[in-house]
């Protein structure tokens, strides 16, 4: 297991979907017009929200490739998929169980049009980001990557620890996730960079969750989420956890930051 829940995916779904700038998913859509079958390799699919998100938009007939290395979340997407096909017949849906941090050039096997990804890159390390751009590039396979992690939090209203508390969050983030050192809020940049240092065209969005009365529940997972995290890196004391996991529970409003980002090579 990844540790990633479907119960965690399932409740930040619609939340995700919400966020997506949509300038840039009509950017990947107009890029890949004009196809009658498109091919799309999706990284770290988990329960296949990124599927969910982004297939009605595309008007071609698709394949999608969903990888992941956590047998329990592609087992999801199998027992989801009937359901989802009655609504979007055109789409064939393969399923490949894959250890990413192992084989980044093995996701990019095959016939692709494109390679797309969601809530991924801010758990891969600046090492990982530079070979899977090199091979990316060798390819000069588009990608379309949603919803890395850009650090960014605004809670309302504010607690006298959130400086600590942020602090010691970013640094749990930079822990290993199996990629090596994460890169955290720094991943949308670094892959940036990379990709631009290749030749490709690279616009990105900023996309953040904006949560408020109607997202209870995936506000106090986040808090129970966040003050987890802080708890094991030991910076900030047990009690004080405790009272800003409680403040965060019942916040009013939050808003955490994403980037969305879509590179292509230039025709
Ligand atoms: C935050 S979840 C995002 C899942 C999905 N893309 C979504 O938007 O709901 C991160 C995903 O990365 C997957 N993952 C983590 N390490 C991986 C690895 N080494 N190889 C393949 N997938 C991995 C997890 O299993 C999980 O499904």
């Amino acid at each position: 297991m990844s540790g990633f829940s479907k119960e965690w995916l399932s409740l930040r779904e619609s939340a995700d979907h919400r966020a997506r700038d949509p300038v840039l998913r009509d950017a990947v859509v107009a890029h890949l017009a004009g196809r009658e079958h498109v091919r799309i390799v999706d990284l770290a699919s988990g329960s296949g929200s990124n599927l969910r998100g982004l297939s009605p938009f595309i008007a071609a007939r698709q394949s999608w490739r969903l990888i992941d290395n956590d047998p329990f979340l592609l087992a999801v997407v199998q027992e989801t998929l009937a359901q989802f096909r009655q609504r979007e017949a055109e789409i064939d849906v393969a399923l490949q169980l894959l250890d990413l941090a192992a084989a980044p050039h093995a996701a990019l096997e095959g016939e692709i049009d494109l390679v797309t990804a969601s809530a991924f890159f801010d758990l891969v390390s600046e090492d990982w980001i530079a070979r899977f751009c090199t091979e990316l590039a060798r390819r000069r396979l588009p990608l379309y990557a949603v919803l890395t992690y850009s650090g960014e939090e605004i809670w309302k209203r504010a607690h006298p620890t959130d400086a600590a508390a942020h602090a010691a969050f970013h640094a749990h983030q930079a822990r290993d996730k199996g990629f090596g050192p994460a890169a955290g809020p720094r991943a949308a940049a670094l892959l940036e960079g990379q990709l631009k240092s290749f030749g490709y065209r690279v616009s990105t969005a900023y996309s953040p969750w904006r949560l408020g009365d109607n997202d209870a529940d995936l506000i106090a997972a986040l808090a129970d989420g966040a003050a987890r995290a802080i708890e094991e890196t030991g910076c900030v004391a047990a009690e004080i956890v405790e009272d800003w996991r409680c403040a965060r529970r019942h916040a009013i409003s939050c808003e955490i930051g994403h980037i969305d980002l879509f590179a292509r090579m230039p025709a």
